[in-house]
């Protein structure tokens, strides 16, 4: 094995290892944190709309950093925690009535993967145009001045997805956590200040 490589699985372990040992359901919960530390969106949201919650990482980390937040996270998959401030739906993101639920979030959370091919471009279009999908429902449901923040394997359509997103946003960034391994495409999207 390449020493890359093996620090790369290194660093998987580490943060599985540590999941397990601190409680959370996911190693992805770490990079929630992360972008935490350095943007408090959580802190500062009363009502969220997670899109590919399960199994449950992000959301017991938002509970943690702001026990009062609500949460409405949705997945294909069965989530694993219970708790009553979350509501969750056993739904396919694009299938969910959000009618009763127009202008409502001030943050969204999309942490949604589809099946991957394991070919990179592949895979790339498979989420954008899963993102594509959810840059569309925000005129619906997200509030002035509200936030998104989405996970994207990066490819050929973020310049396109990055330009949509700056004539809604005022601000829009890049965040790739170090929980994140360095030999993924993930890197997470930050933007803020959604324009009406
Ligand atoms: C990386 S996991 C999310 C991990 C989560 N953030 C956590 O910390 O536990 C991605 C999730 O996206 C979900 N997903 C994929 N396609 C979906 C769809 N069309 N609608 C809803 N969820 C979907 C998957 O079932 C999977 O649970």
């Amino acid at each position: 094995m390449k020493s890359k490589d093996w620090l790369n699985r290194n660093k998987r372990d580490f943060y599985v290892k540590k999941a397990k040992k601190q409680g959370y359901l996911s190693r992805a919960a770490y990079k929630l944190i992360e972008i935490e530390n350095k943007f408090h969106f959580l802190a500062n949201s009363k009502k969220i709309l997670e899109l590919g919650a399960a199994p449950g990482g992000w959301s017991q980390v938002a509970l943690e950093i702001n026990p009062k937040i609500e949460i409405t996270a949705i997945d294909i998959l069965d989530l694993k925690i219970n708790h009553p401030q979350i509501n969750f739906y056993k739904d396919d993101f694009l299938s969910f009535d959000y009618s009763k639920k127009e202008n409502y979030y001030d943050l969204i959370l999309s942490d949604i993967a589809p099946n991957t091919t394991g070919h990179q471009s592949t895979d790339h279009l498979r989420i954008a145009t899963m993102l594509f999908d959810i840059i569309e429902l925000l005129e619906k449901v997200l509030v002035t001045d509200g936030s998104f923040i989405t996970k994207i394997w990066k490819g050929s359509e973020e310049k396109e997805m990055i330009k949509i997103l700056k004539k809604k946003f005022k601000l829009v960034s890049y965040f790739k956590p170090d929980s994140s391994r360095k030999d993924s495409a993930e890197i997470f999207i930050i933007a803020r200040e959604f324009i009406k």
